[in-house]
C-alpha cells in the first residue's frame, strides 16, 4: 500500500493553529483559534490509502471495525494486549499488530509511531480498548481492579488522544473515535466504576470536540448498549434470561461507519437495538445567564 495515497491534507504543523496552549486553570487551554483551513476528511468511502489505529483491535468491536476498514483499503495497526488473537487477525487482514497496553502512555505512543513508520501517516484513531471492572464499591471493592479499569477505560483514551494528536496534525487532520458506552450516559448499578470511567470518556469527547475540530481533528464518541462480545462474560446469560436484546457486533460496526460519515464533532452516538442510531441530545445545562 502506498503510504501517501489519497492524502488530501495540508500536512505539517501548518494546520495546527489554536487551542491547547497549556497554562493553568480550567481555561488554560483556550486561546484564539487560527483561520479555518482545508483539512484531511476521513470518510467510510474514502479509506483507500488511509491509516487507522485500532486499540482493543484483537477481538469484538475493534476486530469488527478493523475488518471493515481493511475491506475498504485502509492500512491498520491493531493495538492490544491479546497478542495471539491480534497477530492472527493482522495476518488475515494484512495489517500490523503491536502489543499495546493502553493504560501505559508509552505503549500508546509506540503504537502511533508504528503506524507512522509502517504506513507513513495516521488518519484515524479508534480508541476502543475496554474492560469491565469486576468489582463494586462495597465489600467487593478491589483496588487493583479499580485502578486497572480506570487505567484501560479512561487513561487508555486520554493517552490515545495525546499520542495521536501530533500524528493526525502531521496528516493535516483526521478523526478520533472513542468507544464509550451507554454506561457513559446512564448509571449502571452492576458496575458503577465502569459507568464512571465511561461517563469520563463522554466528558472527554464533549470537551475536546470543538477545540480539536479547529485543528482539523474530529472527535466522536460511540456509545453502544450491550453487544455480543466477550466483555459481557456471564452477564450475557442473564441478559438472555430477562429477554434484554443484545446488539450484534455488525450493528455496532455499522454505527461506527455512520459516525465516521457524520459531519459532527464532540457528539456521543448511542447504539441501541431497534432504534436509529443518533447523537445523544444532552439536556441544555443551566448557566448563570439562564
Ligand atoms: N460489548 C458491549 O456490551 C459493550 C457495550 C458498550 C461499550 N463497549 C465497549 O466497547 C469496547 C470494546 O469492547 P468489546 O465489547 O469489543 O469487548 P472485547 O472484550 O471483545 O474486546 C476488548 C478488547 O480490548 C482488549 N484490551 C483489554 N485490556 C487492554 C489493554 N490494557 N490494552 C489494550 N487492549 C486491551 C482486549 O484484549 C480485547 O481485545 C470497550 O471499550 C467496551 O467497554 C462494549
Amino acid at each position: 500500500m502506498s503510504a501517501q495515497a489519497g492524502a488530501p491534507g495540508q500536512g505539517g504543523t501548518g494546520a495546527a493553529t489554536g487551542g491547547f496552549a497549556g497554562g493553568g486553570g480550567l481555561l488554560g487551554g483556550m486561546v484564539a483559534q487560527g483561520p479555518a483551513e482545508t483539512f484531511n476528511v476521513v470518510r467510510g468511502d474514502r479509506l483507500e490509502g488511509r491509516v487507522a489505529l485500532v486499540t482493543g483491535g484483537s477481538n469484538g468491536i475493534g476486530a469488527g471495525v478493523a475488518r471493515r476498514l481493511a475491506e475498504r483499503g485502509a492500512g491498520i495497526v491493531l493495538a492490544d494486549i491479546d497478542d495471539d488473537a491480534g497477530k492472527a487477525l493482522a495476518d488475515e487482514l494484512d495489517a500490523t499488530f503491536v502489543h499495546c497496553d493502553v493504560s501505559r502512555l508509552e505503549d500508546n505512543e509506540a503504537a502511533v509511531a508504528t503506524a507512522v513508520e509502517r504506513y507513513g501517516r495516521l488518519d484515524l484513531a479508534f480508541l476502543n480498548a475496554g474492560i469491565a471492572s469486576g468489582c463494586g464499591l462495597g465489600e467487593d471493592f478491589d483496588l487493583r481492579r479499580y485502578r486497572l479499569a480506570m487505567g484501560v477505560n479512561l487513561d487508555g483514551v486520554v493517552f490515545g488522544v495525546h499520542a495521536a494528536i501530533p500524528a493526525l496534525l502531521a496528516t493535516g487532520g483526521g478523526t478520533i473515535v472513542a468507544t464509550a458506552s451507554m454506561a457513559g450516559i446512564v448509571g449502571i448499578p452492576s458496575d458503577p466504576i465502569y459507568a464512571a470511567n465511561k461517563h469520563a470518556v463522554v466528558g472527554l469527547v464533549r470537551s475536546l470536540g470543538e477545540d480539536l475540530q479547529a485543528r482539523g481533528i474530529r472527535v466522536q464518541g460511540l456509545c453502544p448498549s450491550f453487544a455480543d462480545t466477550a466483555i459481557l462474560g456471564e452477564g450475557k446469560e442473564l441478559l438472555e434470561q430477562i429477554g434484554f436484546p443484545i446488539l450484534d457486533v455488525r450493528t455496532v460496526v455499522d454505527a461506527f461507519f455512520r459516525l465516521l460519515d457524520s459531519d459532527g464533532t464532540g457528539e456521543c452516538w448511542f447504539v441501541i437495538p431497534g432504534r436509529e442510531i443518533e447523537p445523544f441530545a444532552f439536556r441544555r445545562a443551566p448557566g448563570p445567564r439562564g
